[in-house]
């Protein structure tokens, strides 16, 4: 068994075959997606898979950095509101994105720190995106580290010095995806500096579909060829790799308590 840990299979780029993408990441043994929030438009459609495959699906809330805009404080109101519920396993995704666009970087961080608040509140796991950012990152996370607060760096592609600082924190573990794949990244020597102890796998779908399905709509299905590359990277077995990333999921998560 495999956990996506992070997948947007709730996204309009699966039109009306979201369903079937779910059913064939089961079938490919990826029996649990943990899909992470980008906005609030589309909480109902997050909402809806975990309704209709409860047993397969959880779900985290959040604000992405490159969805905060003008109107971050309604947004940040309706995170809030949603971890009330008591429904969601994580706060995220949230971090700071200076790649695709600076306008509202004070904004970013404002609402970044807020949602460290919220994970500290609710002891919930925080899922990070850091795009161009990890300095600016670690310096709110160094204000705010403490023994509660966790999380995970999602689509991590630092290197070896970020791999170090996180390491550092004690409880933040690196969500590995589709980049591993590709040829050139360089990501495979990044990877061999991590205890296998702190990965977590992840698609990202359906952004960055890993090789042989590179350049494709990526699902979750497709986890089993990040968790074969990983598993030759660290030289050791599929199923071992499968156990070891399944349990540090569960573990981060909290999923058996
Ligand atoms: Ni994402």
């Amino acid at each position: 068994m495999l956990i996506d840990s992070h997948t947007h299979l709730y996204l309009e780029n699966f039109g009306s075959e979201k369903h079937d993408v779910i059913r064939r990441a089961i079938d490919a043994g990826v029996n649990l997606m943990i899909l992470p929030a980008i906005k609030s438009s589309e909480i109902a459609h997050q909402q809806e898979l975990a309704s209709a495959f409860s047993e397969h699906i959880l779900l985290s809330a959040g604000l992405h950095p490159s969805d905060v805009k003008a109107d971050f404080e309604a947004e940040l109101a309706r995170v809030e509101a949603e971890l009330m519920t008591g429904k969601y396993i994580a706060v995220g995704e949230c971090g700071i994105d200076l790649y695709w666009d600076k306008t509202y970087f004070e904004e970013q961080k404002i609402a970044f720190e807020r949602q460290i608040s919220l994970a500290k509140r609710f002891d919930l796991p925080l899922i990070i995106h850091a795009r161009e950012a990890f300095s600016e990152i670690f310096e709110i996370l160094d204000k705010h580290i403490d023994d509660t607060l966790r999380g995970v760096f999602h689509s991590f592609t630092g290197g070896v010095s970020e791999v170090h600082k996180i390491l550092e924190y004690k409880t933040f573990c690196f969500g590995i995806n589709g980049i591993v794949t590709f040829k050139n990244s360089g990501l495979d020597k990044v990877v061999k500096e991590i205890p296998p102890e702190k990965i977590l796998l992840e698609t990202d779908a359906p952004f960055l579909a890993p090789v042989p399905q590179r350049g494709k709509r990526n699902e979750s299905a497709y986890l089993v060829h990040i968790a074969q590359k990983v598993a030759e990277i660290y030289g050791t077995s599929y199923e071992e790799i499968a156990k070891i990333t399944t349990s540090n999921t569960e573990k981060l998560f909290r999923l058996n308590s």
